[in-house]
């Protein structure tokens, strides 16, 4: 039996399904926009959606909201403006509350920024992915260096509290050095964080069917190597495996799910997870997918694409599968706090990770080491329920 004294922290994810073009390595839920955007249409089906999932957390406040895609940089100020008061009216805000939006450096023009500040937004996040403009080319990206170069410029200008870009590496021909030029065009331009993927090739996408050359494996970890001494050099701290911040400019959001916090997701195709005290469980849910057929349904039950009740093997994996990714893993009470069971649920494992060399463990925390971070996935295995 699950036991919570407290409920973890709880955030919001909004998911903004359409972009101006589907990019060919993408496996996300977004749609190119074939027809003019109904933008009021689906703020409204967004608070219609929220409005149907306030019973299941009365009087628990939000910590962080993130309006992720897809492409939210879409949607004009004024409709992000009507979205958050509608937010702002029904839910508790956090007094430092972080709320985040993903934004497409094609889709941005002066002033726009500012407004979107002005309606609430505190923290922007830019899918830049490269400044090159041959890579830019070949990754199908609507915008070039320069445009990309604009929109930090005018995030770093707006207002925010703190801005984030993203870059992905392993790109089709990348050498280590242009890896490390993207990085140092990137810190220039001063973000508080850095987001640095790998390009994975992801199935159902238009490079998994024509997979262009990418550096191999070898390359690839010199890539991240240099990459990640280059970042440290310049004070920017690795706290995850893909992200980088200045001191006290984590992501709070994604800090939450990887502490395995609570979150409910709005919006087509989103996930959440929450923890129910009364009945001492924990579930996950998500929408519809579709943007046309959320749309349809957002206003009823039939939203719900899915949802399922975790197990106590399940809530245990998925937590360790999220705080492992972590540098500096997590505090062992975290466990019993956010899984509602005793760390003795998994000391069969820890141990074998401890005699492995892969975590270090003392009283108080539990972190991967070098070589945990390095074979994550043969880590992670030792949890995997039997
Ligand atoms: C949902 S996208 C949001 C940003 C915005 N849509 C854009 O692309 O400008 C979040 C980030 O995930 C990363 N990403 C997407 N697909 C990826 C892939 N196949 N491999 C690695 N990173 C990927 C990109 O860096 C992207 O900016
Ligand atoms: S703009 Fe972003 S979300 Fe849209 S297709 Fe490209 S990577 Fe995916």
């Amino acid at each position: 039996m699950f036991n919570f004294a407290n409920l973890p922290p709880l955030s919001l994810y909004i998911h903004f399904p359409w972009c101006v073009q589907k990019c060919p390595y993408c496996d996300f839920n977004s749609h190119e926009l074939k027809n003019t955007l109904n933008e009021k249409a689906y703020i409204d089906a967004l608070i219609s959606d929220l409005e149907q999932e306030l019973p299941l957390f009365w009087g628990r406040s939000i910590s962080s909201i993130f309006m992720g895609g897809g492409t939210p940089s879409l949607f004009s100020p004024e409709s992000i403006d009507r979205l958050l008061s509608a937010l702002r009216a029904r839910l508790t805000f956090a007094p430092d509350i972080e709320i985040t939006m993903e934004a497409n450096p094609g889709t941005v023009e002066p002033g726009k920024f500012n407004e979107f500040n002005a309606a609430g937004i505190n923290r922007l996040s830019i899918g830049i992915q490269s400044f090159s403009d041959e890579k830019l080319k070949s990754l199908g990206r609507i915008h070039g260096r320069k445009q990309a170069i604009r929109a930090a410029e005018l995030a770093h200008d707006a207002g925010f509290n703190s801005f984030n870009l993203d870059l992905m590496y392993g790109l089709p021909n990348q050498s280590i050095q242009q890896a490390i030029e993207d990085i140092e065009t990137a810190m220039a331009l001063e973000p508080e964080h850095l987001s640095h993927y790998q390009l994975t090739i992801e199935p159902n996408t238009f490079f998994h069917h024509q997979p262009p050359v990418t550096p191999d494996d070898d390359m690839l970890w010199e890539m991240q190597q240099a990459c990640q001494s280059n970042l440290a050099k310049h004070d920017y701290i690795q706290y995850e495996i893909s992200a980088y911040a200045k001191e006290s400019y984590q992501c709070q959001h994604n800090l939450n799910y990887w502490q395995f916090g609570d979150y409910l997701g709005i919006g087509a195709g989103a996930h959440g997870k929450l923890t129910h005290a009364p009945e001492q469980k924990i579930t996950r849910s998500w929408k519809v997918k579709q943007p046309q057929d959320y749309l349809n349904k957002a206003a009823t039950e039939t939203r719900i694409s899915g949802q399922k009740t975790l197990s106590r093997e399940d809530a245990s994996f998925e937590f360790m599968m999220n705080v492992l990714r972590l540098n500096n893993g997590f505090a062992t009470e975290l466990f019993q706090q956010h899984v509602g069971l005793p760390i003795s649920t998994v000391e069969k494992a820890l141990k074998q990770a401890e005699d492995k060399g892969w975590i270090h463990w003392d009283i108080k925390r539990i972190k991967p080491s070098e070589t945990g971070k390095q074979f994550l996935n043969d880590l992670l295995e030792l949890f995997i329920p039997d």
